[in-house]
């Protein structure tokens, strides 16, 4: 498995305001599945996603990504294995706009202590963006934003994809070409994750996890 987590609770304490965000969530994923994680807004699919990748921590629980243990570490371990093992898309905000986009992409391999110029090619041209390496990301067309965000996920060939609604800025023509790529990530013996509304996601995905306020339904 390249995900094993388990019972996975995430708290969030304001005053005397509480929101149990995730409430004993277990989750495994083999490599080469698509889960789709679904429910409603605030049922708790980006605090799962968050947590499995090791973006934020669970108050319970323990999350296993390739067999290391990435929950309950210092940030900065976190860090690290989040950099070489798991690769995260949003919906937005995945390039660093002053960086064109073969230096974002070069820049996710340095974080993760690696330069793999042919990698980057490779990544970049398999998404259909050799030509657009030297573009800055506020030239790129909705569409080329999501696959350059994806090659930025891609850079270090994670075990692990996370992508929390990715294609919730795309119309459907833009899309189809990104799921297709995110799958094709999939046969590569990656374990993908996806927080999404998307009918078209729901199509693509092997197994479905339904979360409603905080818990598997
Ligand atoms: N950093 C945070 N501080 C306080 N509450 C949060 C925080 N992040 C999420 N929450 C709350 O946790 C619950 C789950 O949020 P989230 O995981 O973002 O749900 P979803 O992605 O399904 O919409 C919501 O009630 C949300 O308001
Ligand atoms: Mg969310």
């Amino acid at each position: 498995m390249i995900v094993q987590a388990e019972e996975l609770y995430r708290f969030y304490r304001s005053g005397d305001e509480e929101t149990r965000a995730l409430r004993g969530v277990s989750l495994d994923v083999a490599a080469g599945e698509v889960v789709l994680v679904s429910g409603p807004s605030g049922s708790g699919k980006s605090t799962l996603l968050a947590c499995l990748g090791g973006l934020d921590d669970p108050d319970g629980g323990i999350v296993r990504v390739d067999g290391h243990r990435i929950s309950h570490r210092p940030e900065a371990e976190r860090a690290a294995l989040r950099a070489r093992l798991v690769g995260v898309l949003f919906q937005s905000g995945n390039l660093i706009e002053h960086l064109t986009v073969a230096a974002n992409v070069d820049l996710a391999q340095r974080l993760a202590g690696r330069r793999d110029r042919r990698l980057r090619d490779e990544l970049l041209d398999g998404l259909g963006l050799a030509g657009r390496a030297r573009a800055w990301p506020s030239e790129l067309s909705g569409g080329e934003a999501a696959r350059a965000g994806l090659a930025v996920a891609l850079a270090n060939r994670p075990a692990l994809l996370l992508a929390d609604e990715p294609t919730g800025e795309l119309d459907q023509h833009t899309e189809g070409p990104v799921l297709r790529l995110i799958r094709r990530q999939a046969g590569e013996r990656t374990a993908v994750v996806i927080a999404s509304h998307s009918p078209a996601v729901r199509r693509l995905a092997d197994r479905i996890l339904e979360l409603k306020d905080g818990r598997a339904t």
